[in-house]
């Protein structure tokens, strides 16, 4: 729906249309406005620009919902599990029993990567971070895969999606083994994906790997809750890349890349840093004075969300998903946790957060989890980009899709030098 509406700007009167979505804010349409007033908008950080209409994933900040293809996160988490998630991202809907067993079938016949990656591999330094190595092994899957490259097929953009989708946590799983020095361990594609991946990750070939059924549930809880997001940075760096038609390997290989600094996906990592940082519950108050403090440039890491001005709605589940695991590992007096407890207790009654609106997010309490698992902090960001590579995978597809899609290119307000002559070096 959308509806005619005029906006007075340096004394012009602009026609231009309100449009409306199912849920959430309206947009002002500005496409024509360079071409009626020769001005561009300007929203650094764009935190008042809607970059594309999407069918996806909802948020409403200030009331703390998230909803996958309208379903509410809190349910998808409770009673689906993640590749049931994966086809709801992907095709808009849950899957009939059919669907599901044919989906399930199709991700698991291409969980094997190429084996020439074994040997790609070998070229990192042992002590490469899971991320770099991930941007580069995604990005090489096009050099490895070119029958499904081709973005106008559409036959090819489903295979490539299902190759990611399936590949990702075998790579993954690569990555972490090549960092402690154990052999790569071949995906067994009768365990259900998430158990697949612990199995990868855990498993050695000297001893019997029996997966835990309450981690990997929790797990697949955890990347369910990481699945999408909306048009957050590493989805819109994906969207952008592929908005010039580069291959989809490239694209979530950029989406990897954007996903690994701290004030995004890298969060979990630094949030469990920070909290081996503050080490015991009477450390907590100067930590708490320095993030209040505007001349220090430390943040309290898993508070805080450009989105959410609200309880993070993905933290209250996983909050109960860190519950879950350490009573399941019998850890009763973890150190990390009563920090995290009472920071979390401070935080939210003290003025300076409350005023801001700084709640903790969900990368505040992944961490304390995938720890408890035994994975290092170094893979957090790894697997929160497992979680996602659906999400980006099918905000490509709509992209391409679209028949109005158009290379993305934003403009600028230039500050630089006007117009000037060169000068020869010695005149200079
Ligand atoms: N600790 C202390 N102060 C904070 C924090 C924090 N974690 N986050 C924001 N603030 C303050 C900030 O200093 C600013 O104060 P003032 O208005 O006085 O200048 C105010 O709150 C608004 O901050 P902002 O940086 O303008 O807000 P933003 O929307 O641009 O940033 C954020 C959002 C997530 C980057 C930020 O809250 C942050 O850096 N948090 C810590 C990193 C983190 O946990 N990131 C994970 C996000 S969730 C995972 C994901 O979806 O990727």
């Amino acid at each position: 729906m959308s509806k005619p509406v005029s906006l007075n700007v340096a004394d012009q009167k602009l026609d231009l249309t309100v449009k409306y979505g199912t849920i959430g804010p309206s947009v002002v349409d500005i496409a024509k406005l360079y071409a009626q007033t020769g001005m561009f908008t300007y929203d650094p950080g764009f935190t008042s620009t809607a970059s594309c209409e999407s069918k996806i994933t909802y948020i409403d900040g200030d009331e703390g919902v998230l909803l996958y293809r309208g379903y509410p996160i809190d349910q998808l988490a409770e009673h689906g599990d993640f590749l049931e998630t994966c086809y709801l991202l992907l095709y808009g809907e849950l899957p009939t029993p059919a669907q599901r067993t044919d989906f399930n079938y199709r991700v698991t016949r291409h969980t094997m990567v190429h084996e020439q990656m074994m040997r790609f591999f070998q070229g990192f330094r042992r002590d490469a971070h899971p991320m770099s190595v991930m941007v580069a092994s995604v990005g090489a899957l096009s050099a490895f895969y070119h029958d499904s490259t081709d973005i106008a097929d559409e036959n090819q953009r489903m295979i490539a999606s299902m190759r990611m989708i399936a590949k990702f946590p075998t790579l993954a799983a690569m990555a972490y083994k090549y960092s402690i020095g154990q052999p790569f361990v071949y995906p067994q594609n009768d365990l259900d994906y998430t158990s697949n991946f612990l199995r990868m990750c855990f498993a050695v070939p000297c001893e019997e790997y029996k997966v835990n059924p309450v981690l990997s549930r929790a797990l697949d809880r955890i990347f369910i809750l990481h699945a999408d997001h909306e048009q957050n940075a590493s989805t819109s760096t994906v969207r952008l890349a592929g908005s010039s038609g580069a291959n989809p390997f490239a694209c979530i290989a950029a989406g990897v890349a954007c996903l690994w600094g701290p004030a995004h996906g890298g969060a979990n990592e630094a949030a469990l840093k920070m909290l081996q940082e503050i080490g015991t519950v009477d450390k907590i108050p100067h930590y708490i004075a320095r993030a209040k403090d505007k001349n220090d440039p430390f943040r309290l890491m898993g508070f805080g969300h450009r989105v959410y001005k609200n309880y993070d709605p993905r933290a209250k589940i996983m909050q109960k998903t860190t519950h879950e695991v350490l009573n399941e590992l019998g850890i009763k007096d973890d150190p990390l946790l009563d920090v995290a407890m009472e920071l979390e207790r401070i935080a939210l009654s003290d003025s300076y957060f409350i005023e801001k609106k700084l709640y903790p997010n969900i990368d505040f309490y992944s961490g304390i989890t995938l720890k408890a698992m035994g994975f290092p902090t170094s893979m957090f960001t790894a697997l929160f980009a497992l979680a996602r590579t659906v999400g980006w995978i099918a905000q490509w597809k709509e992209m391409i899709e679209d028949p109005g899609q158009k290379i993305g290119r934003p403009r600028q307000l230039y500050t630089g030098a006007p117009q000037r002559d060169y000068i020869p070096t010695h005149m200079r």
